[in-house]
């Protein structure tokens, strides 16, 4: 099933915390797109949930990515071990009463996206001295402790505005809505232009059907996007990459590194393309989807160049019998 924009991360705290494994298993099989972990500390929030050890032994159940919700008042204190843990997103909460910045900032040094979350009643505003640092803005639209409450849709007018707070690098980052997300409220957060919705009582509310739930939810937010930004180009999170060139080591190299140099992420690797006189295969370079107009605008004359050099060096090989 070709993916939309519009991703699924299941919250297993509503599913049988005796058997998180197989929890995770349900929720891969039932088509999420990742697995969300709520870390609670029974401080931060009146209730207490899993550690980093318990994220580490789940690990090895899914390839999905991990994107870690720490409702704890000391992230810094336990950033390293969730980071250890596998964590492949990191999202602390603005109101913790410790600096976040540090925290932002580790979690983005051992390469995984970092987040801030805003409980309902928080001003989005208390973000935009961390725009810098961030990744992932979660909004949530129940109070943080407890899955299965009803959706305020006041909070989750924040969205419209939190995109400007993750769209100042060439590939958007993301904003995700976390609670209550169900078949009712998706159309709505869609059209609020989530790109990552938190599901967790829909998928394991007795009788549900979790593949059922997630398809449903992801459809119709990608609907309520549709209709209500007609046709603008969506945000596309930052794990969606496209391919801009297939080169030669020496001309792909020098172009990675400007493209870098710009801030852009740059994938490069081996693709299907042709071997060269030297024996090694060309190699793809891959940009997230959303940075694409920004290279194709900011590096053009840089692209033609290395691909008029590739042109030249196949020629040679060609004619050396390479
Ligand atoms: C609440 C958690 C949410 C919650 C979502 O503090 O952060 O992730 O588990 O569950 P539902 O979808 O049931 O609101
Ligand atoms: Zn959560």
């Amino acid at each position: 099933m070709t993916r939309g924009r519009v991703l699924v991360a299941a919250s297993i705290l509503n599913a049988d915390l005796g058997n998180l494994a197989h929890a995770v298993r349900r929720a891969e099989r039932a088509g999420a797109d990742r697995i969300h972990l709520d870390v609670m500390d029974g401080h931060f929030v009146p209730n207490m949930t899993f550690g980093a050890s318990t994220v580490a032994a789940l690990r090895g159940v899914t390839r999905l990515p991990f994107d870690a919700h720490l409702m704890i008042s000391e992230p810094s204190r336990y950033v390293d071990e969730f980071i250890e843990a596998g964590c492949d997103s990191i999202t602390i909460h603005v109101e913790v009463e410790e600096p976040v910045a540090p925290t932002l900032r580790a979690v983005r040094a051992a390469g995984r996206a970092a987040g801030l979350a805003l409980r309902p009643a928080t001003p989005l505003a208390m973000l935009e001295p961390f725009r810098e640092d961030l990744d992932i803005v979660m909004v949530m639209t129940v109070e943080p402790g407890f899955g299965g409450q009803a959706f305020l849709r006041e909070p989750a007018r924040k969205l419209l505005e939190a995109r400007r707070l993750v769209d100042h690098r060439p590939w958007s980052g993301e904003l995700h809505v976390d609670g209550g997300v169900n078949r009712e409220t998706a159309e709505y957060i869609g059209s609020l232009g989530a790109d990552v919705l938190v599901v967790g009582s829909a998928l394991f509310r007795r009788g549900s059907d979790p593949a059922r739930e997630t398809r449903l939810v992801r459809s119709l937010a990608e609907e309520g996007f549709a209709h209500a930004f007609r046709g603008e180009r969506p945000p596309a999170p930052r794990d969606r990459w496209v391919r801009i060139a297939t080169l030669p080591r020496a001309q792909g190299s020098g172009l990675v590194r400007r493209l870098e140099e710009d801030g852009i992420p740059v994938i490069f690797l081996r693709g299907d393309g042709p071997v060269g006189a030297d024996g090694v295969r060309e190699y793809d370079l891959l940009v997230p989807v959303a940075a694409e107009p920004a290279v194709r605008e900011r590096h053009a004359p840089a692209l033609a160049a290395a691909e008029a050099s590739a042109a030249l060096q196949r020629t040679a090989d060609a004619g050396d019998g390479g």
